[in-house]
């Protein structure tokens, strides 16, 4: 079982400039929450409970402000500061001490996954035990993302980070699930033309050994990638359409910690005083 997660939360966020100025792109709104509550609910609905968040050198104070250290979630998060964007391999080189010897998730701060199955696909994933899994769907613009050609239904048989010309529209989201070699396979990476580490490039130590497997979300899960402004937007939109048509949060931390049974209603209660007056509390106010 996959035990531990990071959270690639740095990043400068420049296609969202003035917004990203002064704050770190993962703590700007989708809808009613702040972005990363999306990721981390992600991780924590693969039930992981220790998690790493990267983020840029001098914002920690913004985020611990918003998710101190986890316990108020049952949980243990930890930061560590990147210097600046060296590509998304560099997680596994700023966590090696926090990885040690455990296979990880990692998921990209940007990243927002939805879907009827997810839990279950996550639980599947987080089984991994040998090798890396990578989570896939379908897009029109295939050009934007890393894509993946599959043989069978799990087995990758060549990937491309963002080719110009068509060569699948499969694309590889930014959730992926490594083995414990991924800290040694990254410190072998290379810095590529555009002078970063790049996911593919680990991604292909793997498909090298036969070792690269697929997942799917699925025809009727959502994923949206928020790099641009015209992203978080219609993301938010996705939110708030669901979560006013239907009446729950999606990725509400303290619901699914609580759904978890790592933490009691005495901790909701916590939760309500510390976010105050709000919708949200008014939600949190209903689950206990
Ligand atoms: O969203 C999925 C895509 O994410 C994949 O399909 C691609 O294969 C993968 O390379 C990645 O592409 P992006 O162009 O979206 O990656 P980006 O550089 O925008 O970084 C994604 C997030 O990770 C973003 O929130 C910033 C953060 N980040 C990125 C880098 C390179 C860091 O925190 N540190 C970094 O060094």
């Amino acid at each position: 079982m996959i035990k531990k997660g990071i959270i690639l939360a740095g990043g400068h966020g420049t296609r969202m400039s003035p917004l990203t100025k002064a704050v770190n792109k993962q703590l700007l709104p989708i809808y009613d929450k702040p972005l990363i509550f999306y990721p981390l609910s992600i991780l924590m609905l693969s039930k992981i409970k220790e998690i790493l968040i990267i983020i840029n050198k001098g914002q920690l104070n913004q985020y611990r402000k918003i998710l101190p250290d986890g316990k108020n979630l049952g949980i243990k998060i930890i930061y560590k500061e990147q210097s600046y964007p060296k590509g998304l391999p560099d997680a596994f080189l700023l966590g090696e001490k926090f990885i040690g010897k455990d296979n990880v998730a990692l998921i990209l701060g940007d990243n927002f996954f939805y879907g009827q199955s997810l839990s279950k696909t996550l639980l599947d994933c987080v089984k991994l035990k040998k090798g890396a899994k990578v989570l896939l769907h379908k897009v029109s613009k295939p050009e934007l993302y890393g894509l993946a050609k599959v043989k069978g239904r799990n087995k990758i048989v060549s990937i491309k980070e963002k080719p110009k010309k068509y060569f699948s529209d499969l694309a590889i989201t930014g959730l992926y699930f490594f083995d414990k070699n991924v800290v040694k396979f990254s410190k072998q990476l290379k810095p590529s033309k555009r002078g970063e580490l790049e996911i593919t490039d680990l991604l292909n130590r793997y498909k090298k050994k036969q070792q690269l497997y697929a997942d799917y979300i699925g025809r009727g899960g959502a994923w949206l990638d928020t790099g641009s402004i015209e992203d978080f937007y219609k993301t938010s939109a996705f939110v708030s359409a669901i979560e006013n048509r239907q009446g729950f949060k999606i990725s509400c931390i303290e619901e699914i910690a609580l759904n978890n049974k790592w933490i009691s209603k005495k901790n909701i209660i916590e939760a309500i005083k510390f976010y105050g007056k709000c919708q949200y509390s008014d939600y949190l106010r209903k689950l206990i």
